[in-house]
């Protein structure tokens, strides 16, 4: 048995991705090792406990535990490490950084400290686009400089970074994945593809910041977790991979997309108030994971398809987030956004 520790497991892209290993490889067990913070739910795991009785565990701890931490790698037999732990949404960055740089800064540091102290064979940090920044034209290449915009952002920049550093000075084998806008089943309902489906659904208006014209590049997260899984396996230490399907869509296109999915109207469109930094667009060269043997495998329009069926049948699962906590972010992110908010003229 081989076992790999699967950091913020608990969220979006962690939950599909610890699923997605455990069908296939029979032969590896999943440590799932999550704070549960707000956006980590045990709900998006269920099935899996239910399915692997013997090949999954859960550890509720704190990335910045090293102590835990330590104490967790030692107990499995810890092999390999993919963190998905991070405080991961642009809006509450704005509210409170503080999380942003304690989880995505010095959690990640913990764990490279660990993973150099107790020889965990390979590592995998998964980053994002963002770190980039904003680009008008063209597509960032791996080699490209960082330049990040929101205090999210530049938290995961300075964690790519602190790997980078514990491969050159101690030859820690960890490699970077820079994936772009990921969408799918169990992804909280603060961002953007399951907000406005989740709104739609209940005919409430959706907010689209500024013009609506800022592009993202959609990936699928069955796409994100494949490349995750060909890094860890047979990426090179110390290289960074950027991940993305190249569906570049602004958000206006995607919503009216998913309002036509729904059979909604466009009237539930509103143009609200910008989220201040806001990146025009996001884009990125994917020629190195191409040449490693990935492409995305799903089309984006079928994926979206999905996604939405997924919310629809799955009320159980968002209804019970978008209430309490949830709701009092909401209203201190888009109440004043909503009520000076301007309806879509097509
Ligand atoms: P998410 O917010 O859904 O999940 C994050 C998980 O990390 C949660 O389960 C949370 O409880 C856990 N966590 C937070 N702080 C922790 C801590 N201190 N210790 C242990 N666990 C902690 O995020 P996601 O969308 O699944 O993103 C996962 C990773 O992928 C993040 O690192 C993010 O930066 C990166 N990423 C996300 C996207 C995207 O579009 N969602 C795109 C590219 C990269
Ligand atoms: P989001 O899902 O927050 O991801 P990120 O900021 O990491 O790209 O936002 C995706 C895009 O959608 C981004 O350009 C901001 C925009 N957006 C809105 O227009 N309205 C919203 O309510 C949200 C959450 C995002």
């Amino acid at each position: 048995m081989t076992t790999i520790l699967i950091t913020g497991g608990a969220g979006f892209i962690g939950s599909n991705f610890t699923r997605y290993i455990l069908q296939k490889y029979p032969d590896y067990k999943a440590v799932v090792y999550d704070k549960l913070t707000y956006a980590g739910n045990l709900d998006n795991l269920k099935d899996v406990a239910q399915a692997y009785p013997d090949r999954y565990a859960f550890i509720h701890g704190d990335i910045c535990d090293a102590e835990k931490v330590e104490e967790t790698i030692k107990a499995y037999g810890v092999e390999l490490l993919v963190n998905f732990a991070a405080e991961s949404h642009v809006d509450r960055s704005l509210f409170e950084p503080g999380s942003f740089i304690q989880t995505d800064i010095f959690g990640t540091y913990v764990l490279l400290e660990a993973a150099r102290k107790l020889g965990v064979s390979r590592m995998v940090q998964v980053s994002t686009d963002e770190v980039y920044g904003s680009i008008e034209k063209g597509s960032f290449k791996e080699s490209d400089p960082l330049n990040p915009s929101s205090p999210y952002s530049a938290s995961k920049a300075g964690g790519d970074l602190m790997c980078l550093a514990y491969y050159k000075t101690w030859g820690v084998p960890v490699m970077i994945t820079r994936g772009s806008n990921t969408f799918g089943p169990y992804q909280y309902p603060e961002k953007v593809i399951p907000l406005f489906i989740t709104n739609a659904i209940d005919n409430q208006p959706l907010p689209l910041y500024g013009d609506g014209m800022n592009v993202r590049d959609w990936l699928y997260v069955l796409d994100h977790c494949e490349a995750i899984d060909l890094v860890l396996h047979e990426g090179k230490p110390g290289e960074i991979y950027n991940v993305g399907a190249g569906n570049e869509l602004t958000n206006l296109e995607l919503t009216r997309l998913i309002l036509k999915i729904l059979r909604k109207p466009e009237s539930l469109i509103r143009f609200v108030e910008d989220r201040p930094g806001h990146d025009r667009r996001y884009s990125l060269d994917c020629t190195k994971i191409k040449a490693l043997g990935w492409q995305p495998r799903h089309k984006f329009e079928e994926a979206l398809e999905e996604t939405v069926r997924w919310y629809v049948e799955n009320q159980w699962w968002w209804r019970k987030i978008k209430s309490g906590q949830y709701m009092e972010f909401y209203r201190k992110q888009y109440e004043k956004r909503l009520a000076t908010g301007k309806p879509f003229n097509s």
